[in-house]
């Protein structure tokens, strides 16, 4: 899917206009729908840390005191909000405008990433999921929750029929499955909890170390011991 700067520029200022509200919707949703998701996620954070479509900041209460924690969102109002709680909890966190879809960092950044309730309004996840496996140290690992299409088919009808308005209203999406993304890059899950009808979905999921041999190889080569021309 390609995004265009017009169809991203709608939804930046969709989430602008509604920030001032978000935080009082979100907190329905997680009472009814996400329960300790929050708690779950930032629980798991290390090192360096991104959170990729941070929002207002609410999961910044709840990550561990030691990590270096790096925000991203492209809606300049719900940022505002973010780094206003950002001070209020004397929290240090880089939060930067940037987009999911081609995030600003290098290869390999990050010992985690977490992005939660977000993957279901990027407009194009599989690749929001694959820039996050760049910027995503070997070894290091990815955090998400998420709502996702329900277990049961009435539940995936009813989710369908949603998706026919807020699609195209909201670019809210019902039917989605951020696991297969994490898979098809590669990733190894390693925690994954399933709940609410199938409805919400949490995942820790780790991106491979080079191997043991892969690093023997490199050490060769290093050192010098590789194949050197052969003089006729
Ligand atoms: C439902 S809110 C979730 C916010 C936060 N992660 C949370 O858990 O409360 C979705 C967020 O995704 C952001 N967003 C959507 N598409 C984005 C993109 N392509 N790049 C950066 N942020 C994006 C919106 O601006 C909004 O803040």
């Amino acid at each position: 899917m390609t995004v265009g700067k017009a169809n991203r520029d709608r939804w930046r200022r969709y989430w602008d206009k509604h920030s001032a509200s978000y935080d009082k919707e979100m907190r329905f949703f997680d009472r009814v729908l996400f329960g300790d998701s929050r708690a779950w996620i930032c629980s798991q954070a290390t090192g360096d840390t991104l959170e990729v479509a941070i929002g207002t900041g609410l999961n910044l209460p709840l990550y561990p005191p030691g990590i270096r924690l790096t925000g991203i969102d492209y809606s300049p109002a719900m940022l505002a909000i973010a780094k206003q709680r950002a001070q209020e909890l004397g929290r240090d966190v880089d939060l930067r405008e940037a987009d999911a879809h081609a995030l600003p960092f290098p290869d390999a950044s990050f010992d985690t990433i977490v992005c939660t309730f977000s993957l279901c309004a990027i407009p194009d996840d599989a690749r929001a999921v694959s820039e996050m496996n760049r910027v995503l140290r070997p070894g290091g690992l990815l955090l998400l929750a998420d709502h996702i299409a329900a277990a049961a088919w009435p539940a995936r009808a009813i989710q369908r029929l949603l998706e026919v308005v807020t699609v195209p209203l909201q670019g809210e999406h019902f039917l989605r499955r951020p696991l297969h993304h994490v898979q098809a890059q590669g990733l190894t899950v390693e925690r994954r909890q399933r709940f609410k009808l199938g409805l919400t979905e949490r995942l820790a999921a780790r991106k491979p170390a080079p191997s043991q041999q892969d690093h023997e190889e490199t050490s060769a080569t290093s050192d010098g011991l590789h194949d050197q021309p052969t003089s006729s």
